[in-house]
């Protein structure tokens, strides 16, 4: 890892996912740049579709096999370039390096297997074996999940624990072999409010513990105020806006982050939930000539229509970094 705190561990650069569907092949990903410093947790927060999962499943390369490339662009984790490197060698990084807890904690576990073989299944991948053994770590890595009885839970098969639990077992998994990054796909199966931020506030306890970074996909931005200290907003396959979180917050310059912000009632200070924007994200093979916003945006004009907007530089640099891409930037 690189010791240099200000230097990204993980750096993305126009990466483009193509995926094939009933109507040809898109980019459900469509030039995504990003970086992730240690110890630092980037929310990515968009809306149903915005290509939040496609984008963490590209960087581990794991897309939907003859549905789903990596089309250009770079993914650099500790100097080398991940869309470039062989599969053989990827295996190792995954894992090992780069870790992700996928959207659906079903789909991350056997059914046939107990929580502690299959973490002693991710680490015999990755790790050397230590003198007490790795179904000892594994138990160690439990308790530090906060699984209570950890040496009971270890033989236990997925369905004897609750979802709360088998969240907890799937990071365990996740964090087994100590990855310099971890991608949490926030879950779709609607886990207790307590439950999630218990879960939440364990990654960043191992966070300050490890200095990983934690990129966190959501579309919910009271998470984001809460875990985060960087965001990035994407929409249609893009990201339009990217800074630190209290920044964004008080000062959004996308119309889009400025709109989603004020569907949020707690963060906007009105009572109550305020209409969503109107209209739909474009569909991947109906996006917009020009800002893949424009057609629901009150500030678009012609140009808007016309010209994809750049990437402007609001402020900042590092991870104070804070830029948008819009023809009409908020003031
Ligand atoms: N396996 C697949 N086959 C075909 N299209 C897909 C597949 N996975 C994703 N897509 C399409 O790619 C686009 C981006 O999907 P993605 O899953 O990344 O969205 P998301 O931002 O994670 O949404 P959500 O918040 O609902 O999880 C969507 O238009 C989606 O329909
Ligand atoms: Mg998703």
């Amino acid at each position: 890892m690189s010791m240099n705190e200000n230097q990204p561990i993980l750096s993305v650069r126009d990466l483009e996912t193509m995926i094939e569907t009933k109507r040809g092949e898109f980019a459900a990903v469509d030039g995504v740049s990003f970086d992730l410093y240690p110890a630092e947790t980037l929310g990515i927060v968009g809306e149903s579709g915005s290509g939040k999962s496609l984008t963490g499943l590209s960087l581990m390369r794991l897309l939907p096999r003859g549905i789903g490339r990596i089309s250009g662009g770079s993914v650099e984790l500790d100097g080398s370039d991940l869309t470039a490197i062989p599969e053989a060698r990827m295996r190792k990084v995954r894992g090992r390096d780069i870790a992700m807890i996928l959207q659906d904690p079903q789909t991350s576990l056997n059914p046939a297997f107990t929580i502690g073989d299959q973490i002693v299944e991710a680490m015999r991948l990755h790790r050397k074996p230590q003198p007490e053994g790795f179904m000892a770590m594994a138990v160690d890595t439990l308790r530090k999940v906060r699984v209570a009885a950890p040496e009971m839970r270890v033989k236990a098969y997925p369905h004897q624990m609750s979802g709360g639990m088998r969240q907890r077992a799937v990071g365990a998994i996740a964090i087994s072999c100590q990855p310099k990054v971890i991608i949490a796909d926030e879950p779709t199966t609607s886990l207790d409010v307590t439950v999630q931020a218990q879960y939440l506030r364990l990654l960043r306890e191992l966070q300050e513990q490890t200095g990983m970074g934690i990129l966190f996909i959501t579309h919910d931005f009271g998470i984001v105020a809460r875990v985060c200290h960087r965001l990035a907003v994407m929409y249609a396959g893009q990201v339009i806006e990217t800074g630190p979180v209290k920044r964004v917050f008080d000062r959004p310059s996308h119309p889009y982050t400025q709109a989603l912000l004020n569907s949020v009632p707690k963060l906007s200070g009105h009572q109550g939930r305020l209409p969503a924007i109107e209209g739909q994200p474009p569909a991947l093979w109906a996006k917009p000539k020009g800002c893949r916003f424009s057609p629901r945006c009150p500030y678009a004009d012609d140009r808007c229509r016309a010209e994809q907007p750049p990437v402007t530089h609001l402020g900042g640099e590092g991870r104070d970094r804070h830029t948008a891409s819009c023809w009409r930037l908020l003031p």
